[in-house]
C-alpha cells in the first residue's frame, strides 16, 4: 500500500464529497483492443453479468486500434445487442499504442470511477466488486490489481515471460521505490479525476504507461490499495508484448529514474 507522501490533490478531495453515499457512482470500463475478435464478447458478457448482479453502474468503453481481424465489427454488433448507453465504441484508425489508447478513452468516459484492464480474458471481472469494496474501505485514490500479493499469482506463462514480469516490476522497484507490489500490471481502478491529473504527466505511450501512473501518482501524493489478482494467460489470439515494447519499457523507466 503507498502513503500519500504530500498533500492529496484537491480535485481528489472534491471528488471524494462527490462520491458520498456512493449511490450515484458510475464505473467506466476501458477496454482497449487489437485483434481480439474471439475473446471481445466473452469479456463484455462477463463484464455485463457482474456489474448486473452487483447492481452496479456501468458503461464500457472499447478502444479498437483498427484491428485487422474485424474486432470493430464485432463492437459494432456488441453496441447494438447491450446498448450504446453501456456499450461504446471510440476506435481509432490504427495501433497507437496501449497508454494512448486509454487516453483516448478516457475522454469518452462519464462515470466518475474508471476501471482499466485486459480484452482477452486475463483479467477476470469477478475481481470488480473487490475492487470496488476495497477503494470504499480505504477512500483510495488508485486500487490496483497485484499478481505479486497474497493470493495473487500468474497462470500459463512461461519461464521467460515470468523472468520479463518479474524482471520490470523488479528493476523499477529498485530505481523508483514506488511501493506498490505490481507496477506493470494493467487491472486497475481509478477516481477519474485523479487518472486524468496522472495523464496530463504521462509521457509514455505503450506497455510502460502502467508503471509510469504508479509512478507518477505516488509523486501526486496519491494513495494506493491493492488486492490480489489471478492472471490467466489468454487463450484466444496472441500477445502483443514484443521486443519493441520491452525496449521502450526499459527506456521509459530510465526516463522517470533522470527526471523524477
Ligand atoms: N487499442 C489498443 N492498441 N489495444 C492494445 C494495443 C494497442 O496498441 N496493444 C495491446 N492492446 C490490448 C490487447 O488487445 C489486450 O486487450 C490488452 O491491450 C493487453 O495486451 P496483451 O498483448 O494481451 O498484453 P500481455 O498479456 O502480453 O501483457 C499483460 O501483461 C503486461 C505485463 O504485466 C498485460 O496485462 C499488460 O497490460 C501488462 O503490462
Ligand atoms: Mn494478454
Amino acid at each position: 500500500m503507498v502513503r500519500p507522501t504530500a498533500s492529496a490533490m484537491a480535485s481528489a478531495e472534491s471528488g471524494r464529497r462527490a462520491a458520498g453515499s456512493g449511490r450515484l457512482d458510475k464505473y467506466s470500463v476501458l477496454l482497449p483492443t487489437y485483434n481480439e475478435r474471439e475473446n471481445l464478447p466473452l469479456i463484455v458478457w462477463l463484464l455485463v453479468k457482474s456489474f448486473s448482479e452487483s447492481a452496479i453502474n456501468y458503461e464500457i468503453i472499447i478502444i479498437d486500434d483498427g484491428s485487422p481481424d474485424g474486432t470493430r465489427e464485432v463492437a459494432e454488433q456488441l453496441e447494438k445487442i447491450y446498448g450504446s448507453d453501456r456499450i461504446l465504441l471510440r476506435p481509432r484508425e490504427k495501433k497507437l499504442g496501449l497508454g494512448t489508447a486509454y487516453i483516448h478513452g478516457i475522454k469518452h468516459a462519464t462515470g466518475n470511477y474508471i476501471i482499466i484492464m485486459d480484452a482477452d480474458l486475463s483479467h477476470h471481472p469477478k475481481f470488480i466488486p473487490e475492487f470496488i469494496r476495497k477503494q470504499k474501505e480505504g477512500n483510495f485514490d488508485i486500487v490496483s490489481g497485484t499478481r505479486y500479493k497474497g493470493n495473487g499469482g500468474v497462470y500459463g506463462w512461461d519461464l521467460k515471460r515470468k523472468l520479463i514480469s518479474r524482471g520490470a516490476n523488479f528493476i523499477t522497484q529498485i530505481l523508483l521505490r514506488p511501493g506498490a507490489s505490481d507496477l506493470t500490471g494493467s487491472f486497475r481502478l481509478y477516481r477519474k479525476e485523479v487518472l486524468q491529473k496522472i495523464i496530463e504527466s504521462c509521457v509514455s505511450k505503450g506497455y510502460v504507461f502502467q508503471m509510469e501512473v504508479i509512478v507518477r501518482a505516488r509523486q501526486l501524493g496519491c494513495t494506493v490499495g491493492e488486492v490480489p489478482i489471478s492472471f490467466v494467460d489468454r487463450v484466444y489470439g496472441e500477445s502483443k508484448l514484443g521486443g519493441n515494447e520491452i525496449v521502450s519499457f526499459l527506456k521509459g523507466l530510465l526516463t522517470l529514474f533522470a527526471t523524477t
